[in-house]
């Protein structure tokens, strides 16, 4: 698919057909996350796929009783792993640039998965302790995002947008 066919494509699915999503076509989201930039290449998070029934549920628990997360064929979650770059950029690397990195990796499973033509939704309402248990994610590392992948059983209207012509600033920010 062309790539703004698939910006103009994606929406946030909040319902799933039972369909399975096969391994091949994980894989292929897999190496997309896989191609993301990372502040020196460092990578400083790690993706856990989630595909077992109860552990779906316990997400969707730990997310406030979002119940379509469970719908969900997979489901990956994006943690921050900070100790994977304090070492060259210390507090900056530690605060800003894992969760960044983990950002960008799953924007890039949000927008291979509308390639594919399957969909999923952004999740970043949860409770953080809730989810590393779930998980098994130690107290060091961040969950930034769950992101529920699947065959599209709801087509929302699009969203309003913001006018470029007050998103945008020229040179300076408008007062
Ligand atoms: C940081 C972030 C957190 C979000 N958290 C949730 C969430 O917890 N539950 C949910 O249903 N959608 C969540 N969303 C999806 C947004 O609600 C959605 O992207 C927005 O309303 C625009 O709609 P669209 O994605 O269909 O264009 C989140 C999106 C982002 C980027």
């Amino acid at each position: 698919m062309e790539f703004f066919e698939v910006l103009k494509r994606r929406y946030s699915v909040r319902a799933y057909k039972p369909d399975p999503i096969s391994d091949e076509t994980l894989k292929q989201i897999l190496e997309a996350v896989n191609s993301a930039p990372s502040a020196g290449n460092l990578q400083a998070y790690e993706v856990v796929v989630v595909r077992d029934p109860e552990r779906k549920q316990q997400l969707a628990k730990a997310a406030w009783g979002q119940w379509f997360i469970a719908q969900a064929p997979v489901v990956l979650v994006f943690v921050a792993n900070p100790e994977r770059n304090r070492f060259r950029y210390g507090k900056r690397g530690e605060e800003l640039y894992s969760l960044q990195d983990a950002t960008i990796a799953c924007t890039f499973a949000h927008l291979a998965a509308v390639a594919l033509g399957l969909g999923s939704c952004w999740i970043g309402a949860f409770n953080d302790n809730a989810v590393r248990q779930v998980i098994g994610a130690p107290q060091n590392m961040r969950p930034v995002a769950i992101l529920p992948i699947g065959v599209p059983a709801d087509m929302p209207e699009p969203r309003e947008r913001r006018p470029l012509s007050d998103l945008i600033h020229e040179e300076q920010l408008r007062k």
